[in-house]
Formats: structure tokens, C-alpha cells, sequence
């Protein structure tokens, strides 16, 4: 199960790649804009960081044929790139042609089981079902997601199930026992989910326990 980080800020991508768990990146407009500067410099500064990781980048034409261009350019840049690419209707048949071409695809925005359903049916390589933003207009998007695993493991097509817009610890957990196949989560839901009250309390005890042995014990 690949764990992506929902981020371009190359600081905080650094940091967590530390620690040896993250397979790659996913970059949107949103997340590029908020770095400022050059998103072709952001970039190539998250691909030095992540030499083999596999780094989602956004198409940002809207015009179809733009668009088919545009994702042939995005996949040239590196071999591990997964083009973003809107699942909206219009985009349909150039998503058609640039599965047949070969490019790997990660269709964003994917709201609903029959959107879903047409992504699997165009063999693309992943669907990006977006849990948070469903659950913020009064739907389930966790209901959603065990849909979009379900509808994958009952016909076994070979798009993967990439967990997207997760809010919280509970929704990751949830992803993890669906069986998807990579998550994406902020930095910050990284460290939430990484942390556990039980963990710190016991290296305090551990600690506290240790030094009523008194300052001179060597171990081993
Ligand atoms: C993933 O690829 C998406 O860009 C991301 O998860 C969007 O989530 P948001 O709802 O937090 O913007």
C-alpha cells in the first residue's frame, strides 16, 4: 500500500521522507499555487528530493485537446509521474486516448460509484476518490470509498484506489482496512496518525523508571 504526502512544500516533504515511508508525491494546483514562485522549479525540486517516488501532476488546460497534450508533456518529465487529469465528461475521450497511448493516469475528483465505474471501464492506472469533500456537502465519503474498492474487487479491473481528501485519523484507518491502494494525507495527518499518547506515556515511565537506577549503571 503506496503512502503518498498531499503536498508541495519540498521542507515538509524532506522531513517526512526521513523516514523512510513515503513512495511519493500528490501536487494539484491548489497545493502548487500555495508554494508560489515556479511550479516547474517545485517540481524539479520535489523530483530531486524523491528520486524514485511516484509524483501525481495536475493538468491545468481545460480545453480537451490542450489537455491531451499537455498530459504527454507532464508524463515526459519522468518516468514515475502520474498526470492528474479532472473527471469530468468532456475529458472522457482524450482520458480513452491516452490510456491506449500508454500514459499513466490518476483520475482526480472522483465523486461518485459511476464515475468510478467509467474510469475502471477506461483501464486508466488509478482513481483518486475524494473521501472529505463528499463528507463536507452531508454525504459519506467513506461509504463512497468502500464502493469504489468493492466495485474494483468484484469485476477485477486493475485501476488502483488511491484515498484522497482524508480529514482525519479515523478516515486513514478506514482506508487501511478497505484495502485501498495508496492513500494521500497531509503532513500534518502524517504526524497525527504517526503519534499515540500511549507511545509518549510509556517512554516517559520507561525514562523515569531508568533514571531511579541512578546516573552511573552502564547497559550493555
Ligand atoms: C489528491 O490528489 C488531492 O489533490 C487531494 O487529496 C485533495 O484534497 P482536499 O480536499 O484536501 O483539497
Amino acid at each position: 500500500m503506496k503512502l503518498y504526502l498531499d503536498t508541495a512544500d519540498s521542507v515538509l516533504i524532506q522531513e517526512i521522507n526521513k523516514t523512510g515511508l513515503v513512495d511519493g508525491v500528490t501536487t494539484n494546483p491548489t497545493n502548487l499555487a500555495k508554494q508560489g514562485g515556479s511550479p516547474r522549479d517545485v517540481i524539479e525540486k520535489i523530483f530531486t528530493l524523491l528520486p524514485q517516488g511516484t509524483i501525481s501532476l495536475e493538468v491545468t488546460e481545460k480545453d480537451p485537446e490542450k489537455i491531451y497534450t499537455q498530459a504527454h508533456a507532464l508524463a515526459k518529465l519522468k518516468d514515475s509521474v502520474l498526470v492528474k487529469i479532472p473527471c469530468h465528461s468532456t475529458y472522457y475521450p482524450i482520458i480513452k486516448r491516452l490510456v491506449t497511448d500508454g500514459i499513466r493516469l490518476n483520475i482526480t475528483l472522483v465523486f461518485s460509484l459511476a464515475q468510478a465505474l467509467w474510469m475502471n471501464k477506461l483501464d486508466v492506472h488509478t482513481i483518486s476518490p475524494f473521501v472529505g469533500r463528499l463528507d463536507e456537502i452531508g454525504q459519506d465519503g467513506l461509504a463512497f470509498l468502500a464502493d469504489a474498492c468493492a466495485l474494483r474487487n468484484q469485476y477485477g479491473f486493475k485501476t488502483e484506489v488511491l484515498a484522497a481528501s482524508l480529514r482525519t485519523v479515523a478516515q486513514v484507518e478506514q482506508a487501511i482496512r478497505l484495502g485501498v491502494d495508496a492513500i494521500t494525507i497531509s503532513p500534518k495527518l502524517f504526524r497525527e496518525l504517526s503519534a499515540h499518547e500511549l507511545t509518549d506515556k510509556g517512554m516517559a515511565q520507561f525514562t523515569a523508571d531508568w533514571s531511579s537506577l541512578g546516573s552511573g549503571i552502564r547497559f550493555p
